[in-house]
């Protein structure tokens, strides 16, 4: 049975934007928050390195400042990053004060330790352990449960953002977001949830991508509504590869963060001996995508399906006390990283590109937010520096509950909304259309708009994704909507976004490196692509 529901405000998402932005809402606000499982089943929850922001009297806004705009790659925007950083100290004093237990410096209660990672000209990182995503997850979540004026949707899945001039074409006025169409996946029922403000804190999309660093869900589902809401998107060439994933047949997914290597672990040749030096003066700390790059160049030359992570001359107390987590998932598979290396591949991890936000997170559309992986702040540019993505959560988070907070909500009537209608549609009968799509999207993105990426390849994949856009849409038109299909349409839509943002970039940057344009331009710019101009809108 169909039925609607009325919110203040409607977040889309409980990572740690969702979540920061329900908690810094006034408690007046009648306030939905709803995501496709459980609280706490995204990226968030997995990340282990930690939260880069200037804590340490030797460090300065400056340089955390500098080594963004390095690692971005001339892309990123000044103002954004500027006022990134800025926030950086207090977003931490934040979520020290919800309870996220940091861990301090050996034998002090008062200072935190910080760790290094690539690319930073400090140790700048606060961490909880080598678990910090689950620190911040599990507290905020703690917190959000003593909300009474949140309501928590789990297992609800948004389908598609609802805008004014689609649902009444012949009333004048902005093409407001009035809500969405959300499917509760405990009973395949499609319900309205009818919204004065929307926030998308969906994520992102690296699920694209055959190997990833990250949860299921991440399948850029945010990224795709907005777009078929009018949306500009932004950058989405830039798909960051984190260096080291763990290569196991039954590892999926499993991250070995970058801390490792700021804590001394050396990448090596299967023949134990050391390469990166050979490519960047910074070796193991250099860039993701440098050493993404290298290790992808290393692999293909040696025909090598992995590299090793080696932190074994390090004393083993330390490698405990420092990676606890990564230690005992390790020792699962059988290997003892206080004993010996590990064999590590690179894997789609961060969408660096997305929604485009302003320092308030606010979209194109009027009453439609984006904070977190999914938006494009600015901050990012061509590549993002390492623990900056929690940090950017926290910052936009807040600010688009500011902005929130200092307005008046629009008042509407969540019963003229039209319910979801299912007459024209019916059962599939053929699933397997699902499943099959779902693996030669994710395979053709990884063979042909990888970590080296060329003209040929990607027209390759673009007439590839054409083909299957279709196919998708006309399953979508005729049969019920299920979580897998949802995923599929957005996923497809994602990798059209991704493939046209790398065609029309000609020179490498950051992580956009092909082998048709391999130098820098002069000239440094965004992709900027748009609905009412570019790729269709199908699908
Ligand atoms: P997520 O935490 O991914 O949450 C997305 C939410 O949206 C989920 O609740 C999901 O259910 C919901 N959702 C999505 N689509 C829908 C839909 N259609 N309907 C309803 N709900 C939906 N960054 C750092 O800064 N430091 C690190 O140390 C670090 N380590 C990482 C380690 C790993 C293994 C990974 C994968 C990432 C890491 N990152 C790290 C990146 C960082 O974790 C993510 O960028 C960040 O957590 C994203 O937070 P988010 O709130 O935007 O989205
Ligand atoms: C890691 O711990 O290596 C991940 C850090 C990040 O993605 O920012």
């Amino acid at each position: 049975m169909a039925s609607r529901l009325s919110a203040d405000v409607l977040v889309i998402g409980t990572g740690a934007a969702g979540l920061t932005l329900a908690l810094s809402l006034p408690r007046h606000l009648n306030v939905f928050l709803i995501c496709k499982g459980e609280l706490g089943t995204g990226s968030t929850a997995w990340a282990q390195g930690g939260v880069a922001a200037v804590l340490d009297k030797v460090d300065s806004v400056e340089d955390h400042v500098a080594d963004t705009l390095t690692a971005g790659g001339g892309l990123c925007e000044p103002k954004a990053v500027r006022h990134t950083v800025e926030r950086s100290a207090s977003a931490i004093q934040w979520l020290i004060d919800q309870g996220v237990p940091f861990t301090h410096k050996d034998g002090s209660e008062v200072d935190y330790h910080l760790t290094r990672e690539g690319g930073h000209s400090h140790r700048r990182i606060i961490h909880a352990a080598d678990a910090t995503g689950r620190a911040i997850s599990e507290t905020l979540i703690r917190q959000v449960r003593q909300r009474a004026n949140v309501h928590v949707l789990e297992h609800h899945v948004a389908v598609d953002l609802i805008t004014r001039r689609k649902i009444f074409p012949n009333e004048g006025g902005d093409d407001r977001c009035l809500g969405a169409y959300v499917l509760d996946t405990r009973n395949d029922a499609v319900i309205t949830i009818g919204a004065s403000a929307t926030v998308l804190a969906s994520g992102g999309a690296s699920k694209v991508y055959l190997f990833t660093s990250n949860p299921d869900g991440a399948t850029g589902d945010g990224i795709a509504m907005a777009w078929r809401a009018g949306c500009r998107v932004v950058n989405m060439e830039f798909n960051q590869f984190h260096p080291t994933c763990l290569y196991h047949p039954r590892a999926k997914s499993f991250l070995i963060s970058e801390a490792v290597r700021g804590e001394g672990g050396l990448l090596k040749l299967p023949n134990g001996e050391r390469f990166m030096h050979r490519f960047d003066e910074r070796a193991e700390l250099a860039p993701r995508d440098v050493v993404a790059r290298a290790i992808d160049h290393e692999m293909k030359r040696l025909g090598a399906d992995h590299l090793l992570l080696d932190i074994s001359h390090k004393p083993a107390d330390f490698i405990r006390q420092h990676f606890p987590t990564i230690y005992e998932r390790c020792l699962s598979y059988g290997y003892d990283m206080t004993r010996e290396p590990i064999p590590v591949v690179p894997a789609a991890h961060y969408t660096c590109g997305g929604i485009r936000t302003d320092l308030s997170a606010r979209t194109d559309v009027p009453g439609l937010y984006a904070a977190g992986e999914c938006a494009y702040t600015g901050l990012h540019g061509a590549n993002r520096l390492a623990s900056n993505s929690l940090l950017e959560c926290i910052v936009y988070a807040r600010a688009a509950a500011d902005d929130l907070t200092a307005q008046t909500l629009p008042e509407f009537d969540a019963d003229r909304l039209p319910l979801w209608d299912e007459s024209r549609v019916s059962d599939s009968d053929e699933k397997v259309v699902i499943s099959h799509n779902w693996d030669e999207v994710r395979r053709f993105m990884w063979d042909y708009v990888g970590i080296v990426r060329s003209d040929k390849r990607l027209e390759r994949a673009r007439r590839r994704v054409h083909l299957l856009k279709q196919e998708i849409h006309d399953y979508y038109a005729s049969f019920r909507v299920n979580s897998d299909l949802l995923e599929l349409r957005n996923l497809i839509v994602v990798a059209e976004l991704i493939i046209e943002s790398a065609l029309s970039r000609k020179e490498s940057r950051g992580l956009h490196f092909t082998r048709s344009y391999p130098q820098t331009s002069e000239r440094a710019e965004i992709t900027v692509l748009s609905p009412r101009t570019e790729p269709s809108q199908s699908a």
